[in-house]
């Protein structure tokens, strides 16, 4: 059985998010999405996430494509992760170039072209104004 990890933070569920696990789960047969930590966020500095860590673990359990959620809490789990759930495939959007070759050693490496246009960011933007 081929094993496919992918991971993110999903807060204002788009269609980026569902598009990237559709094409991560037709990498393989089994999907584990990491979903960050609340912790996690604020120690890499990203404070402004608005969807608490049950709702967007909540939306990517509704597109029915993860086989397994789990939540990312430190920095270094993705190889600790990988180690543990014998992943096949490691799967991130094209925004992280580059970022995850190191995890070559372990598993495939693929990045995916980002869906354009959309992004929580700029969704954050019009939920604030
Ligand atoms: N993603 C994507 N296309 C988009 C937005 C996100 O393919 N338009 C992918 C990212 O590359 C990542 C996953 O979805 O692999 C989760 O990304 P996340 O950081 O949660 O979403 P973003 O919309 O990029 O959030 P932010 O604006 O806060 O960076």
């Amino acid at each position: 059985m081929k094993k496919v990890i992918t991971y993110g933070t999903f807060d204002l569920f788009h269609i980026g998010h569902y598009n990237i696990l559709k094409r991560a789960k037709e990498y393989g047969d089994y999907l584990i999405v990491g979903v960050t930590g609340e912790n996690y966020d604020v120690e890499r500095g990203k404070l402004s996430v608005q969807d608490s860590l049950s709702k967007r673990i909540e939306n990517v359990k509704k597109t029915r494509f993860a086989d397994l959620i789990i939540v990312e809490e430190y920095l270094g789990q993705k190889i600790s992760d990988i180690v543990k759930y014998n992943i096949d495939v490691f799967v991130i959007g094209s925004d992280w170039k580059g970022k995850f070759d190191h995890l070559n050693k372990y598993c495939d490496v693929v990045y995916l072209e980002r869906t354009k246009d959309i992004s929580s960011t700029q969704l954050r933007q019009q939920y604030l104004n």
